[in-house]
């Protein structure tokens, strides 16, 4: 039987990872799940239904009932250049979920237990079909995948992260060092489940890296699981 190797993959906003995660699950051929679109999926919901971010129980209710998809982009769907699509309800919503106004409530979401609770149901159920599976989030070494055979955190300085964000979106450097700065704050300083290094998780510094360097020490690893 193919051993079962559960990656998970967290970190620092900006640092990197979905585009990390994607060439580890390239090279090994295995699904990956960026679980922060998640949380946008559900903050999206929330700004279409009109619900007041205090409302836990309706927030709660959007998250179990959430009905999440993310699949590889066809080449049409390439060129607004996305990283994966991201379905809710069978409606493509890749583009919606990183709208500003999404972003500027997400972390507000991402804070509230009961939302976590549901979301990370979903995400170990969808591990548990997957059998071996990148995931990338702020908390999945520590709360989702406890038990995932290789745990990695990325990190990058501040100044270097918005530097890479600003060569992607062409936004003020400044502002985007920021950002990044603030949601690094709110994601480190919540109560419940906050982006935390686990025990176990090796830490990779990209400040110096470039995507396939990291790709390779991230290589070094499974080799020694795979030993
Ligand atoms: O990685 P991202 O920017 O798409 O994440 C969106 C938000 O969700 C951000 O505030 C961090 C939060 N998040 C989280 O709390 N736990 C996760 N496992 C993934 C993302």
């Amino acid at each position: 039987m193919k051993r079962r190797l559960q990656i998970a993959i967290d970190g620092t906003a900006g640092v990197g990872k979905t585009t990390i995660g994607q060439m580890l699950a390239n090279m090994l051929a295995c699904p990956y799940l960026d679980t922060g679109a998640m949380y946008r999926a559900v903050a999206l919901l929330t700004l279409r239904t009109g619900t007041n971010p205090s409302n836990i129980a309706e927030l709660e209710r959007l998250s179990q009932n959430l009905n999440f998809e993310a699949r590889d982009v066809t080449p049409q769907e390439a060129v607004d250049g996305r990283q994966y699509t991201v379905l809710v309800d069978g409606e493509d919503v890749s583009q919606a979920i990183r709208d500003p106004q999404v972003e500027s409530i997400v972390s507000q979401i991402a804070a509230i237990s009961e939302v976590r609770v549901a979301l990370v149901q979903k995400q170990r159920e969808m591990a548990e079909r997957a059998g071996t599976i990148i995931m990338i989030g702020r908390d999945i070494a520590s709360v989702v995948l406890p038990n995932a055979e290789l745990k990695i955190f990325l990190d990058a300085s501040p100044e270097v992260r918005a530097m890479r964000r600003n060569r992607q979106a062409g936004s003020g450097e400044e502002q985007a060092r920021q950002n990044l700065e603030q949601r690094d704050k709110l994601d480190s300083q919540r109560a419940v489940s906050p982006l935390v290094v686990a025990p176990g998780a090796i830490v990779i510094d990209t400040d110096n890296l470039n995507p396939q360097q990291v790709l390779e020490r991230i290589k070094a690893e499974i080799a020694k699981i795979l030993d």
